[in-house]
């Protein structure tokens, strides 16, 4: 399986982390599915508090806790409610809840996964991948393609199904920034972070000169929401509060300008609403 574009491999980039020999017919086992150097708790040992908490990296959608993504990955129970809470907000304001289910992340693309690929160009760069059904749908469809998530449990399961993953946050070292031609933010994703400018950003600096940004947005074109989030299952397993973030089709649009990219589609499916960006 070719993971690499030909337009990637006539540029001779730059494959690994270090300095090993470049591998031109796939992104080199040394990077799939491996850690990023992240800074550990023991790495910072010795280093005085505030030192620590800025080495520190926050926590991740779903994670920590008693861990209810990644025991719904790998069971059949997997409704998901994911609760915000404002930062802002009076301690005994309740939570909004709103449901996930984590089967759609563990089954295939179905049709609506499958048209976000329509008339995009590889490689493909699949932002918080979870256990890589973009990624299968873009091969089936001919497409080079390469996911990134940090969440151990999606990327075993990705890679154990043959898929290239980077186990890493979207804001560790990636190959070939400036080379990719088409990046996903799919089922929410645009929230990684809880900081839609720094995604955006990030995915800018990631993209090539002609390259599209397929982004699914919230329904309500101006919503624009940055919250604390909790994972939570029926069986009671709760997540560590994480950063995460909702945005619809026009507050995307403003924040992303000021990233250079502008929006030159956007259509609902499935009862799903999505957007696609490019430079202008
Ligand atoms: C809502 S799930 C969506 C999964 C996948 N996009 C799909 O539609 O099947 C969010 C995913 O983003 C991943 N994620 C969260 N923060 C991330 C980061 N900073 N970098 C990469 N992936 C991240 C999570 O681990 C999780 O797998």
């Amino acid at each position: 399986m070719t993971l690499v574009s030909p337009i990637l491999r006539a540029q001779g980039a730059d494959w690994t982390a270090g300095d090993e020999t470049a591998d031109a017919d796939r992104f080199t086992p040394a990077l799939i599915g491996q850690p990023a150097d992240w800074v550990t708790d023991d790495a910072i040992e010795g280093v005085d508090g505030t030192t620590a908490e800025l080495f520190r990296r926050p926590t991740t959608f779903g994670a920590g806790g008693s861990e209810p993504y990644a025991q719904a990955l790998q069971s059949d129970d997997n409704v998901l409610y994911l609760h915000g809470n404002r930062a802002d907000a009076d301690p005994g304001t309740p939570a909004r809840v709103s449901t996930m289910h984590a089967a759609r992340w563990s089954a295939g693309a179905d049709a609506t996964d499958r048209s976000l690929l329509t008339g995009v160009a590889g490689p493909v760069l699949d932002i918080g991948c979870g256990p890589g059904r973009m990624i299968q749908a873009a091969i089936d469809v001919g497409l080079d393609a390469l996911g990134v998530d940090v969440s151990p449990t999606a990327v075993r399961i990705a890679v154990a199904a043959g898929l290239a993953v980077l186990h890493r946050s979207v804001f560790d070292y990636i190959p070939h920034v400036g080379s990719w031609a088409t990046l996903l933010l799919v089922d929410g994703n645009i929230g990684i972070g809880g900081d839609p400018d720094a995604l955006l950003d990030r995915c800018a600096e990631l993209l090539a000169a002609d390259g599209v940004l397929v982004v699914e947005v919230h329904r309500d074109p101006e919503h624009d929401l940055a919250y604390e989030g909790t994972l939570h299952d029926a069986a009671g397993h709760t997540s560590d509060a994480f950063p995460w973030a909702e945005i619809g089709v026009s507050a995307l649009r403003r924040r992303a300008a000021r990233f250079g990219l502008f929006q030159d589609a956007e259509w609902t499916r499935g009862g799903r609403s999505f957007a696609r960006l490019a430079r202008a």
